[in-house]
């Protein structure tokens, strides 16, 4: 099993990684002082899969642990499921020392840790990731959040978890599709932080996605790594912290551009990740030879890195109206190498339109 240590200021909590860790979870919630009684939340996909093992490692530790599960999908990310989760706390008696517990991919993660953020102003959180996205990315660092109809991740707060147990062997029942969502952040924080995993990424990538044990278990704990490093210095997203946004600025609005349904997110980040190369190499920061290694990768991780028949003036119309909500600029994440980015905030227009032509 391996361990990331994630230290904030006043609290810190271990990310444990592995196969077959899940068996390990209630001995390891044993050691944090939590009250008995517990709320393992989950969807109709994952419960059925993993509940079973993890209701049953805490209750060997002794925990009263009761499962309730939503629909699986971002509809779930919603103020009605949560306002009858609460209402499953509270008839279950969790008082302020009780965990919940998110056992599901980034939607349960979210939605779980949004009831955990807000039940009785905030009880312990426990994140059992079971998607690749969820245990590289949307367990580690604390944003929780549901959707509005006006606009997604609207409604959250900042609630570290207490734990995260990310068990590699769930990964093996997660669809093509998923796995490659999730990949799309791996490679990024492999391109924002460090090249030597870069190098590993471009070398592996039968054995990733052959999700061979020793490679999972590697791109877990190093994106955990990245990520809580970064979430280390900056938990609120005031300067560096942005630079985990790398790819999301045309990925969003290439997940919006197609209706929130035909890229998923992390395809969407693999085209907004060859977006800000392009504005990257179009501005002299890198090398044509680095954006190309970038793109072979993704695309050997089945990722897509155009966003063919969407219109380009659509995903620019989005792109300013993300400017507008973020007060008039924009904070381009761009690259100069591999594993060295910044942040700039004057990408000229002509430039970012050359990218989306390329891009679409
Ligand atoms: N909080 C953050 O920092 C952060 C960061 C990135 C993304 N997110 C959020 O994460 C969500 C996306 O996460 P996701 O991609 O994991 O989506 P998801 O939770 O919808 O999971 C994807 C699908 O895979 C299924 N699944 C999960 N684990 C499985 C397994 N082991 N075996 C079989 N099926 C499995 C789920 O039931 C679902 O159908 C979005 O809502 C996004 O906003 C949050
Ligand atoms: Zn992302």
């Amino acid at each position: 099993m391996d361990e990331v240590r994630v230290r904030l200021p006043g609290r810190e909590y271990g990310i444990y990684i592995g196969c077959g860790v899940l068996a390990g979870l209630g001995k390891l919630a044993g050691q944090l002082g939590f009250g008995n009684r517990m709320l393992v939340i989950s969807d109709t996909n994952v419960g059925p899969l993993y509940s079973e093992k993890a209701l049953e490692s805490l209750r060997e530790a002794g925990f009263t642990a009761e499962l309730v599960t939503v629909h699986p999908g971002e509809d779930s990310k919603s103020l009605t499921v949560a306002q009858k989760l609460f209402g499953d706390a509270i008839r279950l008696g969790l008082d302020r020392r009780s965990a919940i517990v998110a056992l599901g991919g980034g939607v349960v993660g979210d939605l779980a840790g949004f009831i955990a953020a807000t039940y009785l102003r905030g009880v312990p959180l426990v994140q059992v990731p079971t998607s690749l996205l969820a245990q590289v990315d949307s367990s580690v660092g604390g944003k929780v959040a549901v959707n509005h109809p006006l606009g997604k991740n609207l409604i959250g707060a900042f609630h570290q978890p207490r734990l995260v147990v990310a068990d590699t062997a769930a990964l093996s029942t997660l669809s093509e599709r998923e796995l490659s969502t999730g990949l799309a952040e791996v490679v990024k924080h492999g391109i924002i932080a460090d090249a030597h995993f870069f190098e590993f990424l471009e070398k592996n990538h039968a054995a990733v996605m052959a999700r061979e044990e020793a490679a999972m278990t590697r791109i877990v704990r190093r994106s955990c790594e990245i990520k809580a490093g970064v979430v280390e210095q900056d938990e609120k997203e005031s300067h560096l912290r942005m630079i985990l946004n790398f790819g999301h600025t045309i990925g969003h609005a290439v997940e919006a551009g197609g209706g929130f349904g035909r890229y998923s997110h992390g395809e969407a980040v693999a085209i907004g990740i060859h977006g800000a190369c392009l504005i990257s190499h179009y501005l002299n920061f890198c090398s044509e030879q680095t954006l190309r290694r970038i793109c072979s990768v993704l695309e050997s991780y089945g990722l897509p890195i155009r966003a063919q028949g969407l219109d380009q003036d659509e995903l620019a119309v989005f792109i300013s109206r993300d400017k507008k909500s973020l007060g008039g600029t924009i904070s381009w994440v761009l690259l100069k190498d591999i594993g060295t980015v910044s942040v700039c905030n004057e990408v000229p227009d002509e430039v970012v339109r050359r990218a989306l032509r390329a891009v679409t």
